[in-house]
């Protein structure tokens, strides 16, 4: 009996010696020195100066959210909550997030919009090995300029989006006055059970069973009035966490942009447009308050935008059913926003800057092919979709090599059906010019929504070394192959795709 169980015991150990040497290759001095992650090095350690250190503690784990009154769904959620906690600080703290992953899969947490070094930028498979559940991180960073920034995961990300993994991250000037009401809008899309909802029309198979949308992780009446005092001013830091183009229509003050995904603008005239927010991007605007009620709608073409319906409304007045003209359609009156004739402070790209680097990536539907790693987006045709840059899914797709220093020029042309809103990780980018023709304001942003038929270009400073991703956010397009990577000469590639972690970053 005794030597069966040791023999049993010795089985097992050769049995996981075997394994480790067939998948770790013979180089491998023990399986677990092998299973040692790479993970976020946390190695900001100071803040900027005159900045302070700020903790918080970030929980992934499922939890239950009430999307609608008495529709209550089952999702992952930071804290518990979607979105999760607003995390606010101030530019140049030294922002440290400890970050336990309680999910059954594993995950990473990537932070949009901001540049930070390569090892915190949570992309699995290429900046870090995701964490495992049951496991624990700190991710580092200096908190950027003033601006409106996101946090998400970056392992199989539509998936984990999906299911409530978002949250804002809030950067204020030092010493800023604040506005009397600073609130964060984040809206999104679920897919839902069928029949929950009637679908969106349109030509985007992916986006067909996405029937409930959401502001702040409630739809519907579930969106309760936000109050405040007429004469205050207020500012809105709208951010779409989802897929689909929204519409916003602020209706009942005219209103100012102040800020275009993290970086901040002014000299903007007065409108009253809808405002278009492509996935993944960011707007504030500032208005000061009036003496009646607004409301937010979305304006898109498909039905459940009538979800996203949020109420202003001054404090102690009744919550009207209706207030004037938010039925109004708006053809006609969406703001040209990419040439709206605000200014940042400071350009990144003078006038007139000849590039050292450029890049023209075409954008477009590769139907009926897959991407060679995984199989591609099934769409409801039953047809493989997937999508490509230059013809190409990734990882096959042609990485930007850039040197630190070059000027770096990116014209995105987008050749499909689909708009692809394209976001570059670890810098900012100045939008240069859109079909040929230079923006009318100096506008700084990190993604940018290519329509189909058109082109922009956006230029940026290679100051950040590291291998970056640059990538469709409506994040099934990004799932069916539409990423690249910034590759910088001699900057070491810190994860690699697939392996032992199946690091999966689109
Ligand atoms: Cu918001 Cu690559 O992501
Ligand atoms: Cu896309």
């Amino acid at each position: 009996m005794k030597s069966k169980g040791g023999f049993a015991a010795l089985t097992s150990i050769l049995v996981v010696a075997a394994v480790a040497v067939a998948v770790f290759g013979p180089w491998s001095r023990s399986p677990r020195q092998a299973m040692q992650a790479v993970l976020p090095s946390a190695q900001a350690l100071e803040p900027a100066s005159g900045g302070s250190v700020r903790s918080f503690d970030l929980t992934a784990a499922p939890a239950t959210l009430e999307l609608l009154p008495g529709l209550q769904v089952p999702v992952w959620a930071y804290n518990g909550t979607v979105p999760g906690p607003e995390l606010r600080v101030t530019t140049e703290d030294l922002v440290q997030v400890s970050f336990r992953n309680e999910l059954p899969d594993s995950t990473t947490i990537h932070w949009h919009g901001v540049s930070l070094p390569n090892g915190e930028d949570g992309v699995a498979g290429v900046t870090q090995d995701p964490v495992a559940p049951g496991h624990k991180v700190t991710y580092a960073f200096v908190a950027p300029q003033p601006g409106t920034y996101w946090y998400h995961p970056h392992q199989n990300p539509a998936e984990q989006l999906d299911r409530g993994l978002y949250g804002a991250l809030v950067v204020e000037a030092k010493g800023a006055t604040k506005a009397g009401l600073d609130q964060v809008l984040v809206y999104d899309e679920w897919p839902m059970g069928a029949g929950q909802a009637t679908p969106p029309p349109g030509d985007d198979a992916t986006m067909m069973r996405y029937g409930v949308y959401s502001v702040n992780g409630k739809s519907g009446n579930g969106i309760g009035p936000i109050r405040f005092t007429p004469g205050q001013t207020i500012r809105l830091r709208l951010v779409n966490a989802g897929y689909l183009t929204h519409y916003l229509h602020i209706h009942g003050a005219p209103f100012v942009i102040t800020g275009f995904d993290g970086s901040e603008v002014s000299g903007g005239p007065p409108t009253d447009h809808a405002l278009p927010l492509a996935a993944g991007e960011r707007l504030e605007v500032e208005f000061v308050a009036p003496a009646g009620p607004m409301v937010i709608r979305a304006h898109d073409p498909s039905a459940p935008a009538a979800q996203m319906r949020v109420p202003l409304v001054p404090v102690g007045q009744p919550v009207p059913a209706e207030v004037p003209g938010e039925q109004d359609s708006i053809s006609g009156e969406v703001l040209d926003l990419y040439n709206y004739a605000a200014k940042v402070a400071d350009p990144i790209w003078p006038s007139g800057t000849a590039p050292t680097k450029s890049f023209t990536l075409k954008l477009s539907e590769l139907m009926g092919h897959a991407r060679s790693d995984t199989a591609g987006m099934t769409g409801m045709s039953g047809n493989q979709s997937s999508f490509g840059i230059n013809g190409k899914s990734f990882p096959d797709t042609a990485n930007l090599e850039v040197s630190q220093g070059d000027w770096v020029q990116i014209t995105f042309a987008n050749e499909g059906r689909l708009e692809h809103p394209m976001h570059l990780h670890g810098h900012d980018f100045q939008l240069l010019s859109i079909n040929g023709k230079p923006t009318a304001g100096v506008l700084i942003k990190d993604t940018v929504d290519v329509l189909p038929g058109s082109a922009i270009t956006v230029g940026f400073v290679a100051d950040n070394p590291g291998w970056w991703m640059l990538h469709c956010h409506e994040l099934h397009h990004a799932g069916g192959g539409m990423d690249t990577l910034v590759r910088y000469k001699d900057a070491p590639r810190l994860a690699g795709l697939g392996g032992p972690f199946e690091g999966s970053p689109g």
